[in-house]
């Protein structure tokens, strides 16, 4: 997601932000969790255009035309809860309609293989203890928990960790 359109979404100009990703937008996008998410995201680009292919991602459906979440990483090697310089830390959603169809899984799994091509070595995700969903895409994916950390926005988190040497 560039800069314009997180701009243009979270200014309201949605019929602009739709052209821009070549896809329609929910009407419940952005909700004030990904509003918030969107302006760190958006200030990170601000900072460092260079940093934009490791942020965020909108998930497109293409049968439906249609953006269905988002997924990327907090930032460049380095950007993770653990803050170790060779990793990436993932971060995904999927809107409640389209959940349960593996969807999030795929996501992941193209992160995974992105990162793998561009030398990173390990990759981390925090995952909310209660959050069975996430836990299940973790774990399918051969992620194991290393730690727990506390995130000023979302409480308790379990973290995991997958290396890909
Ligand atoms: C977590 C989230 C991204 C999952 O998206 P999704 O597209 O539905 O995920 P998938 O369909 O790829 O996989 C979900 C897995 O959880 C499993 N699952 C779902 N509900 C479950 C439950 N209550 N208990 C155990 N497993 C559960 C599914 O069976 C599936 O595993 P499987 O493929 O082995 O059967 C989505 O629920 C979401 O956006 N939640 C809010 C944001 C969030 O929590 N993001 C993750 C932050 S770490």
């Amino acid at each position: 997601m560039s800069p314009v359109f997180v701009e243009a979404l979270l200014d309201g100009r949605r019929l602009e932000a739709a052209t821009l990703i070549g896809a329609a937008l929910p009407d419940a996008w952005p909700d004030a969790h990904d509003e918030r998410f969107l302006h760190r995201r958006l200030g990170q680009m601000r900072r460092d255009p260079e940093l934009q292919p490791w942020l965020a991602r909108a998930l497109v459906l293409r049968e439906a035309g249609a953006v269905v979440g988002h997924a990327g990483f907090h930032g460049p090697p380095g950007v993770n809860g653990p803050a170790q310089p060779d990793a990436v830390e993932v971060g995904y959603t999927v809107f409640p309609p389209h959940r349960g169809k593996g969807l999030a899984t795929e996501a992941v799994r193209a992160l995974i293989a992105w990162a793998r091509e561009r030398g990173v070595h390990r990759l981390y995700a925090s995952v909310g203890p209660g959050n069975e969903p996430s836990l299940a895409i973790v774990r399918k994916l051969g992620f194991v928990q290393t730690g727990e950390q506390w995130d000023e926005e979302d409480g308790r988190e379990l973290v995991f960790e997958l290396a890909l040497d």
